[in-house]
């Protein structure tokens, strides 16, 4: 749209007169706003922008290929992408506890981002993807008026050990708005109208202790229930994955009994979950139609190996919370 151009030429001009001809370190982490971050900024600056990207491993399938092909390869951005799966999985071993488990991904992340961002001396900005609602938000958590059921974590929030100034050019957008302009930059609509991810990642759908085996699964048996929610569309012709507002797979470290040819099998569960909610504060649990959940259940059990039963979850929030952990 004609507002959405010019609304890109004002912040790109803006974002040249503030750095001048200075270095910018960005956390991408292939969430929109950091996504429509970054985009903007290498529009303003090209190559002044470095972006680091800490693949933590409990992203969900071939995500981690998606974000570095479409920054790296498509538009040209210098992104380092930084291989710390193992890191994370060895913290994170032995450790079942919901709230420890968010601590632990959260400090690592900020470590691992750190140590990266020390091998570019030259920065002087750290740019963040945050928005006006985080602006809001984290003015209520100074004032004591936010309370915090679970510790959530973001890539924003970095302590400052960095010394680098702030470069935040979506801090006055909505996240519709967001929306809109990372379309105007050219990112790809699914990539822009996605769910939203926790920080912590796969890290708080796989139940208690993290295991790289059952990240896997979980990977597989996620891809496998978005592609159907993409693929399936209600009689007005909408995709479920438009008329839901998150929706996910969680891996149940729990085995139960099933039957597979003429053998029994012996495997764990996973469940689903799908809510639609406005504010993500309250949300109900979607009415998914049975075909479509019959498909998804039979795929995942017949195409995942290690998972014999499929649930689905049908809790709102409250008294539930829409992740499991
Ligand atoms: P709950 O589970 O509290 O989740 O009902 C509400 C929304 O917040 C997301 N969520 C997180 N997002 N870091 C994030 O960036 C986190 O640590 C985190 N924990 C939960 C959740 O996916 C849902 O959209």
């Amino acid at each position: 749209s004609w507002v959405m151009k010019d609304y890109i030429e004002t912040a790109v001009a803006r974002i040249r007169e503030q750095v001048g001809s200075d270095e910018v370190i960005l956390g991408l982490s292939g969430g929109v706003d950091s996504s429509v971050a970054a985009a903007l900024i290498h529009r303003a600056i090209g190559d002044q922008l470095t972006c680091v990207f800490v693949d933590h491993g409990l992203l969900r399938y071939r995500e981690a290929e998606q974000v570095m092909d479409m920054f790296a390869g498509n538009l040209g951005v210098k992104v380092i992408h930084v291989h710390a799966a193992a890191d994370f999985m060895k913290h994170l071993a032995g450790v079942s506890d919901p709230e420890q488990k968010r601590k632990i991904i959260g400090r690592e992340f900020v470590e691992v981002f750190q140590r990266e961002s020390a091998k570019l001396p030259k920065a002087k900005w750290l740019a963040q993807g945050t928005i006006y609602p985080d602006v809001i938000e984290s003015a209520g958590a100074k004032t004591g008026k936010a309370h915090t059921i679970k510790s959530h974590h973001n890539v924003g929030g970095l302590p400052d050990t960095l010394h680098l100034q702030l470069l935040e050019p979506l801090r006055e957008l909505f996240k519709d708005e967001v929306r809109e302009l990372g379309v105007e930059l050219g990112l790809p609509h699914h990539m822009v109208y996605r769910h939203p991810f926790p920080g912590p990642g796969l890290g708080v759908r796989v139940l208690g202790e993290v295991k790289a085996e059952y990240v896997e699964l979980l990977q597989r048996a996620d891809a496998i229930f978005i592609e159907e929610l993409r693929n399936s569309r209600n009689a007005e012709g909408k995709s479920w994955y438009e008329l839901t507002s998150q929706a996910f797979a969680v891996f149940l470290p729990v085995k139960s009994v099933g039957v597979m040819g003429d053998g029994r099998t012996y495997d764990y569960v996973v469940a689903l979950r799908a809510v639609v909610t406005s504010d993500f504060m309250t949300a109900h649990w979607a009415e998914l139609p049975y075909d479509l959940l019959g498909r998804v259940s039979n795929r995942i059990i017949n195409e995942v190996r290690g998972i014999n039963r499929v649930v689905y979850d049908v809790s709102g929030k409250p008294p539930a919370t829409i992740e499991w952990e």
